[in-house]
């Protein structure tokens, strides 16, 4: 959806494109993806393995490391301020005061093993309190994601707790900060079922109580139905497809999405259509045109010329020539 740059944007992202290199080939993890959030919102992204969902997270987030990239160009503005045109110096001043935070699946590698769990959620609170504030604050925090607040717990080590609880210690120190913005990045896969529900429960009650906006990423669309307002659909580093989420998961515009929809487990391939065939395709040697081409149902001649991403209408866009109707503004030009 071409939403236009105003103050009522709180992530504007901005013809992405983050490509590496391996092997001498370029590999085009995220290639030109407009994205949104607007404040309090909570917005899905989704799509299969290896469509450039995490990269693209971690880049708004100033999070993949210059070294390995071949290319990065396009904006991520946050509050107006492009993230990716930040001085290191500029980054780490913006960090300690109100920049994004992020919860990844695996929260074990991003605890500190060696330091108490009390003192990394305190770390992350706000420079100029008391010991004493800072004690209460991490209590608050603790009890805010279903931990006992207690000294004796706050005074526990990452391995001694389990995976739902150091997920919870993760999501602590990510609202530490008091984030306007939450990325979470398939936070639950690790986990199993309760626990799941139980920190996906304390992830919208923070997000409806606090008006922090989510950006979750998943490949759970019951949870993307259930959580979010709008939805982003990436296939081979691009967005195929977004819009509301009532309207993207009951009518969806883009074979791919369809396809998805159609291969969720209980949702009855045949009764949308086939569910996906073959697999997402090597973004070292991407098709030309259409990405999905190769693996869709309805491929035409026309699928060689790579389709924009197009408006339809009110509902969303799809980056479909069958979706027949006119490219959003934003691809016309170059
Ligand atoms: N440091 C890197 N160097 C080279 N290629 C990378 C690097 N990091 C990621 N990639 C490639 O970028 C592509 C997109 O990966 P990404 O992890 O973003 O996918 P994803 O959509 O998050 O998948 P999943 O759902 O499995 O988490 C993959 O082909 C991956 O191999
Ligand atoms: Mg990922």
């Amino acid at each position: 959806m071409n939403t236009p740059r105003n103050d009522s944007t709180l992530l504007d992202v901005r013809r992405l494109r983050v490509h590496f290199r391996r092997d001498g080939k370029v590999v085009r993890a995220v290639d030109g993806v407009d994205l949104q959030v607007r404040p309090g919102e909570c917005v899905g992204l989704v799509g299969e393995s290896g469509s450039g969902k995490t990269v693209l997270s971690r880049s708004i987030a100033r999070l993949m490391p210059d070294a390995i990239l071949d290319e990065i160009s396009g904006e991520a503005l946050f509050e107006g301020t492009d993230i990716l045109a930040l001085s290191e110096h500029e980054l780490q001043r913006r960090r300690r005061t109100r920049f994004l935070s992020m919860v990844f699946q695996d929260p074990l590698s991003y605890l500190n093993p060696t330091r108490r769990v009390g003192q990394q959620v305190a770390e992350a609170l706000p420079a100029g309190l008391s010991r004493r504030q800072r004690r209460e604050q991490v209590a608050h925090f603790f009890t805010r994601v279903g931990l006992p607040g207690d000294r004796a717990t706050q005074r526990r080590y990452p391995h001694e707790f389990s995976g739902g609880m150091r997920q919870r210690v993760l999501i602590a120190m990510a609202l530490a900060s008091s984030p306007r913005l939450l990325i979470a990045d398939e936070p639950t896969t690790a986990l199993d079922a309760t626990v799941q529900i139980q920190v996906l429960n304390t992830l919208e009650k923070l997000h409806r109580e606090q008006g922090m906006a989510l950006l979750v990423i998943t490949h759970d669309l019951a949870l993307v139905a259930e959580l979010c307002d709008r939805v982003y659909v990436m296939y081979g580093g691009q967005v195929v497809e977004s819009g509301d989420v009532e309207t993207v998961l009951k009518t969806p515009n883009h074979p791919y999405t369809r396809g998805l929809i159609a291969s969720v487990p209980g949702e009855g391939a045949g009764h949308r259509g086939a569910g996906l065939v073959g697999s997402v395709p090597n973004l070292a040697a991407l098709p030309t045109g259409c990405r999905f081409r190769p693996r869709c149902p309805h491929a035409s001649e026309r699928c060689e010329e790579m389709p924009p991403l197009m408006s339809i209408g009110s509902r969303g866009s799809s980056r479909c020539w069958l979706s027949g109707s006119e490219p959003a503004e934003d691809e016309v030009s170059p």
